[in-house]
């Protein structure tokens, strides 16, 4: 050991005073907070629409969460399990280190709510509405405007609804004159899904779970219906299309519903695929 390191040494060892220690020790956890806040900041995505939305104080209109939401609060919220609802904290779900909840069902490689308004669960609903007719199956399905895509007149459950009310509100915004015997319908009807919708907004902290209620008119009952498509846009037509595999797979429905039909139809009528 030359001169050099011996006096190095002794004046490392002399630095190792109890204010030394200390201010090491604060070092070591504020780098962890900045680098915790930097983390957050960067890998947590959320759209700035859905951040305005949280920051507009404005009761009803408000879609989105709040930046920070309480883990108690997220825990008292709920999910599908089994077709039923029942609370995060009945479902067993995880939260991560920010206190938010881990999406069950996927990684999607995505953090934060990106265009997701909520933590966690968003809910969606959809109404698979079907007839028979000229010898074939057919659904009412419209074309959204966002992806030019045919799908089932669904959406997002509004804050304060049941996803029943969101049925007959989403068939009548995005397909059809209101018809109080569908809504009717639709409030009685048959749920052939819920659960986890394999949808390309869903992050590792956000993701939507719809639920898929399935009613069958008859001929008279589809007669009385008047389609059209949304007024304000959202969707650019509505109308009968066949439920057949090319329909549903080939030429694939918007997100899963395509599977949602398929499995509304094979818990209905085993032989749908001959017609
Ligand atoms: C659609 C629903 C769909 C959900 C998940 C919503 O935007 O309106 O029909 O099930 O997204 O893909």
């Amino acid at each position: 050991m030359s001169t050099t390191d011996t006096t190095l040494l002794t004046y490392e060892i002399i630095n190792i005073t109890p204010l030394n220690i200390i201010l090491g020790v604060v070092c070591i956890f504020t780098t962890t907070i900045i680098y915790d806040k930097l983390y957050y900041k960067f890998c947590y995505y959320t759209h700035p629409s859905v951040l305005n939305n949280a920051y507009m104080k404005t009761g009803l209109e408000k879609w989105a969460d709040d930046d920070f939401v309480p883990i108690s609060e997220l825990k008292k919220r709920m999910v599908w399990f089994n077709n039923k609802l029942v609370t995060y904290e009945d479902a067993g779900y995880l939260f991560d280190r920010f206190g938010l909840p881990i999406n069950p069902y996927k990684r999607t490689g995505k953090y934060g709510r990106g265009m997701m308004g909520k933590y966690g669960a968003n809910h969606a609903a959809d109404p698979i509405v079907t007839r028979f007719h000229n010898g074939r199956y057919q659904m009412i399905t419209v074309i959204r405007s966002d992806s030019g895509l045919p799908a089932i007149p669904g959406g997002m459950v509004d804050a304060g609804e049941s996803y029943t009310m969101t049925l007959g509100r989403e068939i009548t915004e995005e397909a059809a004159e209101e018809n109080s015997l569908l809504i009717n319908k639709l409030k009685n009807g048959r749920i052939v899904y819920s659960g986890y919708a394999d949808d390309p907004r869903c992050t590792n902290t956000a993701w939507i779970e719809t639920v898929a209620v399935h009613v069958h008119l008859n001929e008279y009952e589809s007669d009385m219906l008047v389609l059209r498509p949304a007024k304000d846009g959202e969707t650019l037509k509505s109308f009968w299309y066949d439920i057949t595999i090319h329909n549903m797979k080939v030429n694939p429905l918007y997100g899963s519903h395509g599977d949602l039909v398929m499995k509304a139809m094979d818990s209905f009528d085993n032989n749908w695929r001959k017609y």
